[in-house]
């Protein structure tokens, strides 16, 4: 808003989480600078970045937090679910293991954070479709058997970044 500072109806913090290199960094590079990086290094701690939306006439502060996937780089983790209202849960589609795990996050996930957070299964890095190693159906079956939100990402080519968060934020909204 020009002149005055900006009049902010509500703050939703959303945590990215997900296997080291499976893009979080740069979906949240993507999401809130509209950035990408092709050598993006491993995340050490915390770090969050905000972007402020309008939905249904109330502008909304995103929060989003993005941690290491990296164990020996991960901050509390109970500090980092705390108070959030939203997660995308990251596994890269080139990468069968990053999927393997996510029922490992998924774990962790609803242990320390609220009942009602709105979760987004994100398959990352649709681009490189000729490495896939996790396919849709398999995904798809995943998170409706789990009661997720489910798209699959270019960080890279912006594709269905933004429609990911905006999916959680509305639905949280
Ligand atoms: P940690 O911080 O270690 O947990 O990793 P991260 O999940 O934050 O991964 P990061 O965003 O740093 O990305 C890892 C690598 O994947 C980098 O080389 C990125 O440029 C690359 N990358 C991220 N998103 C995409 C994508 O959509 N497509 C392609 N081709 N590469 C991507
Ligand atoms: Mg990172």
């Amino acid at each position: 808003m020009a002149g005055g500072a900006e009049k902010i109806d509500y703050v939703f913090k959303v945590v990215l989480i997900g296997d080291s290199a499976v893009g979080k960094s740069q979906i949240l590079a993507r999401f809130a600078r509209n950035e990408f990086s092709l050598d993006s290094k491993a995340t050490i701690g915390v770090e969050f970045q905000t972007r402020t939306l309008v939905i249904s006439h109330k502008s909304v502060k995103a929060q989003i937090w993005d941690t290491a996937g990296q164990e020996r780089y991960r901050a509390v983790t109970s500090a980092y679910y705390r108070g959030a209202v939203g997660a995308l849960l990251v596994y890269d589609i080139t990468k069968r293991q990053s999927f393997d795990h996510i029922p490992r996050w998924l774990e962790e996930l609803r242990s320390h954070a609220d009942k009602n957070i709105v979760i987004m299964l994100v398959g990352n890095k649709s681009d490189l479709e000729d490495q896939r190693q996790v396919s849709l159906d398999d995904a798809k079956e995943f998170a409706q058997k789990e009661g997720l939100f489910f798209l699959e990402t270019s960080a890279l080519e912006s594709t269905n970044v933004e429609p990911a968060f905006m999916t959680v934020l509305t639905e949280i909204f």
